[in-house]
């Protein structure tokens, strides 16, 4: 029989059963819902709506359910719906008339968007934590290559010279920002709705006070309404961890691209790639192809979710149930795939001579060559043009910049010397953009230090 069948005169077909039931999705839930019902049983009690004694079987069964469900005894049933009605239906079985007390001032509605706020805030937390880990990682491998050189590209053409470290550092601004914005999404998470009741609060002089703080909230949200109705903390969850699967594919993407034959940057470690069935001599980098594939699917969770929410009048609406598989697939996939990139990071292998090779070609120290002659006091536009004139003539003779004889610069301008030989070499085009946030070694190095500054302070804070 179901809880709710007093109005009914007939039983829920087969079919509905099956169709409406969330218990395969939402068992996911068993530990916060058992918590937040036990914080709730206390809430009575304290407030005089149950008795102590009440309340001391009603938590004494739920702790016994929380025992046997993570040993895996016990079994859940899909005629109850959801884990809400699972779990007071074994309560209900095991202590008796008591059990019916818990669902006093309280509402599967509010119970639910408790549950799903509890879950969240636990899980930001972890991929948090994944996220300083691929930081750490991020820093080391930022600081071992200070002074490894490669082109930085805009429009995947050479541009000007930047080093390995610069690249990873640039990162490493990506996923702090993805950190802080989980932050941010957490505060806002870390409210409680209880006491929202179904969608008008209660008659019962509940005092919203005492689950807060039993649950570690912050706050209890101030609308009864909007308590029940919100999801906006789980659409913020899902946009944040987009932002992180697009920085991931990002990144993928520059490793798969690198670790090309034709360029040749990058090898990955043989445990996070593969081999073909057909081709031999094949490495094919799945695990950031995956990685960079999944982002799709995050996208789309994002995107249900938004279009679930759109339209829905206030408040409760079972539409709402459609919010779990799409989040709890997002924390999935997201820390799946920071388990999988992190130690693909740090056991990647480095080819600095392909990297310098490449450096040395493409005259990404083009703008070195115009920033000389500026130097000089020629006006930086006509700098930029003489500048092109000796490009187009080094790309005609097959020759590079540093190649090219003191004599026939000096056919371009005269005010070249000796120095602009020493200029045009790679190392000294980084070493000389020594400005707050460039790539000079010694920049990058500020950046690092200051970087772990940052993942000191978030080890060390409560977050
Ligand atoms: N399983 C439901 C959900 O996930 C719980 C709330 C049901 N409330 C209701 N009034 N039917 O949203």
């Amino acid at each position: 029989m179901k809880l709710w069948s007093g109005r009914f005169k007939k039983d829920t077909a087969r079919e509905m059963d099956d169709f409406h039931s969330s218990i395969s999705f939402d068992r996911r839930l068993y530990r916060e819902d058992i918590t937040g019902s036990i914080a709730h049983a206390e809430g009575l009690s304290e407030c005089g709506i149950i008795t102590k004694q009440e309340k001391e079987k009603i938590e004494e069964g739920l702790l016994s359910i929380l025992e046997e469900l993570e040993e895996g005894k016990l079994e859940l049933n899909t005629g109850y719906e959801d884990i809400h009605m699972n779990i007071e239906k074994i309560l209900t079985d095991r202590i008796g008339e008591t059990a019916k007390k818990l669902h006093t001032a309280r509402s599967r509605n509010d119970q639910v968007a408790l549950d799903l706020r509890m879950h969240l805030k636990k899980e930001i937390r972890n991929i948090q934590s994944d996220l300083v880990r691929l930081m750490k990682v991020l820093i080391d491998r930022a600081e071992e290559n200070l002074y490894t050189i490669m082109p930085g590209y805009t429009h995947l053409q050479p541009a000007q010279p930047i080093t390995l470290g610069h690249h990873l550092m640039a990162y490493f601004e990506m996923f702090r920002r993805d950190f802080e914005r989980l932050e941010d999404c957490y505060h806002r998470t870390n409210q409680n709705p209880l006491g929202s009741c179904a969608l008008a609060g209660t008659t019962y002089p509940l005092d919203r006070e005492i689950s807060t703080v039993i649950l570690g909230f912050d706050r209890y949200t101030a609308n009864s309404l909007d308590g029940v109705s919100d999801r906006d903390f789980a659409l913020e969850f899902l946009s944040s961890s987009s932002i992180i699967m697009m920085h991931l594919s990002r990144f993928c993407e520059e490793l798969i691209l690198w670790s090309t034959n034709e360029f040749g940057f990058v090898e990955m470690d043989d445990s996070y790639s593969t081999g073909s069935s057909i081709m031999p001599q094949k490495k094919n980098p799945d695990a950031a192809e995956l990685i960079r594939g999944k982002t799709g699917r995050i996208y789309g969770n994002l995107m249900g979710l938004l279009t679930v929410m759109k339209g829905l009048p206030m408040a409760y609406n079972k539409d709402m149930q459609e919010d779990k598989e799409g989040v709890f697939d997002t924390i999935d996939t997201v820390r799946g795939c920071l388990s999988i990139f992190t130690p693909m990071l740090s056991t990647l292998k480095v080819n600095k001579d392909r990297m310098a090779h490449a450096a040395a070609r493409g005259y990404i120290n083009a703008t070195d060559v115009a920033d000389y002659l500026a130097g000089k006091g020629i006006p930086f536009r006509t700098a930029h043009e003489i500048t092109g004139k000796l490009v187009s003539h080094c790309i005609e003779k097959n020759l590079s910049l540093q190649d090219l004889p003191l004599e026939e610069y000096r056919e371009f301008s005269p005010v070249f010397e000796m120095d602009i030989l020493e200029r045009m070499d790679p190392l000294n085009c980084v070493i000389s953009r020594d400005i707050p946030g460039g790539p000079a070694p010694r920049q990058v190095q500020m950046h690092i230090n200051k970087a772990r500054m940052f993942l000191e302070d978030v080890s060390n804070c409560s977050c």
